[in-house]
């Protein structure tokens, strides 16, 4: 058993922090058995830590990040998304036939991953069996409880990036079944977007997803391009979602829905029907898409809406920079679109990390029973200025640095 001593933030819904000014927080094992205001008797004699000003907050969820796409963050911002792709980003995802690539990139990206306090994630790999395997195993030598996705495309791609359709039908259906399982790294069917993928081939992975109950994670309706390409492909389907439905691709969890920039109602009805989650990545879709979420009104139409940081259309690692980001852009929308609201910083907080923890098991909160997954963070005080608990995490989404993490716990575990 651990007891930490600081003041503690996490959300307890949608609209309400939960807050704790200097309070106890019970570990036991690997998880949260209680926080108090006073220590209750029966721990009197328990070595207690003291982080003295410092905020415990959850470890974050990343529902949507490519890890291949690690070394090109920060760069190649030039171009939206087609042209983005096919210049920048599909040659770099061609490197990962390479193995020892891979390795490298695939150890750096976990590392980086856990030092910017995500330690729950969805994430996309490439279309290569041998180098999906490493990003599992990296992800699954570390215990970051993660949905992993070979990549499938198979039309409309470069020769260099682009599988035979049995090819990627057998190879997705190999990766499931040595993954299937984990403990910690599982996998998730990952087409890239229906303007790369053929009907058979959608409807193979669907045949795969009800085989091994595997869910599947996708871009849906990013961009107005992707959106009409998509219905051009798909003649007969009235929207994004729908092909995915038809195929049999939305009957397992979790259904993950990368942007949804541009939803039907019909996008939207359907997406509920399956409990999936909209993922609302705010940097990447300024960076390659130039489209904003409606975050607001989805939010008040019940879409659970979690936060991604889209590496590499996404620049920063840190969910916590996509949390002010979701803020800031909507207030963008709610100016120019008079239906929409902006949102609040408790709203945006709850995506990242209590809704995004339902998609894994028990973390995003500390509620009794949950593990404890958790960031330490502080050092954003002025001293002639005090600030609330909750005051120090908005700080800390704003303009904080990864410096301000001072420590993280996975699963009660310092690491
Ligand atoms: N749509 C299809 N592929 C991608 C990708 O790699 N990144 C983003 N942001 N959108 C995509
Ligand atoms: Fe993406």
């Amino acid at each position: 058993m651990k007891i930490y001593h600081a003041s503690i933030v996490y959300s307890k819904n949608k609209d309400e922090l939960q807050e704790f000014e200097k309070a106890y927080i019970v570990v036991e094992n690997d998880r949260v058995e209680g926080i108090y205001e006073t220590l209750p008797s029966e721990y009197e004699d328990a070595e207690i830590i003291d982080f003295k000003n410092y905020v415990i907050i959850p470890a974050f969820s990343d529902l949507h990040v490519h890890a291949p796409q690690y070394p090109q963050r920060g760069l190649a911002m030039d171009k939206l998304l087609s042209d983005w792709l096919n210049d920048y980003t599909f040659p770099l995802e061609a490197k990962y036939k390479d193995i020892n690539y891979a390795k490298d990139v695939y150890n750096a990206f976990t590392k980086d991953l856990i030092k910017h306090g995500t330690m729950h994630a969805a994430v996309f790999s490439t279309i290569h069996n041998p180098a999906s395997d490493i990003l599992v195993e990296c992800l699954e030598k570390e215990h970051i409880q993660s949905f992993v996705g070979k990549v499938n495309m198979d039309i409309n791609s470069p020769n260099y990036l682009k599988e035979d359709t049995k090819e990627s039908i057998k190879n997705t259906e190999l990766f499931v079944k040595k993954h299937i399982n984990n403990k910690y790294a599982k996998p998730i069917l990952t087409p890239r977007f229906a303007p790369t993928c053929s009907f058979e081939l959608l409807e193979e992975l669907g045949h795969i997803a009800k085989k091994y109950n595997v869910g599947m994670q996708t871009h849906i309706v990013e961009s107005i391009w992707e959106r009409d390409e998509a219905k051009k492909c798909y003649d007969g389907c009235k929207c994004d979602m729908e092909i995915y439905e038809k195929a049999g691709l939305l009957n397992n969890e979790p259904i993950i829905a990368a942007h949804f920039i541009f939803p039907s109602s019909r996008d939207i009805k359907i997406l509920k029907e399956h409990n999936g989650f909209a993922i609302h990545c705010p940097d990447a879709t300024t960076n390659v898409i130039a489209g904003i979420m409606k975050t607001g009104s989805l939010l008040d139409k019940d879409v659970k809406i979690a936060i991604g940081s889209d590496i590499a259309a996404g620049q920063y690692l840190g969910i916590y920079h996509q949390i002010s980001s979701a803020v800031r852009l909507s207030k963008i929308k709610a100016f120019y679109e008079k239906k929409e609201r902006s949102i609040s910083f408790t709203e945006a907080f709850y995506m990242a990390t209590k809704e995004a923890g339902k998609i894994f098991d028990y973390v995003g909160t500390f509620e009794k029973g949950y593990y404890f997954d958790a960031l330490v963070i502080g050092d954003l005080e002025d001293d002639f200025h005090k600030l609330k608990a909750s005051e120090i995490v908005e700080r800390f989404c704003y303009s904080g640095e990864v410096t301000n993490i001072k420590h993280r716990f996975l699963r009660g575990k310092e690491i």
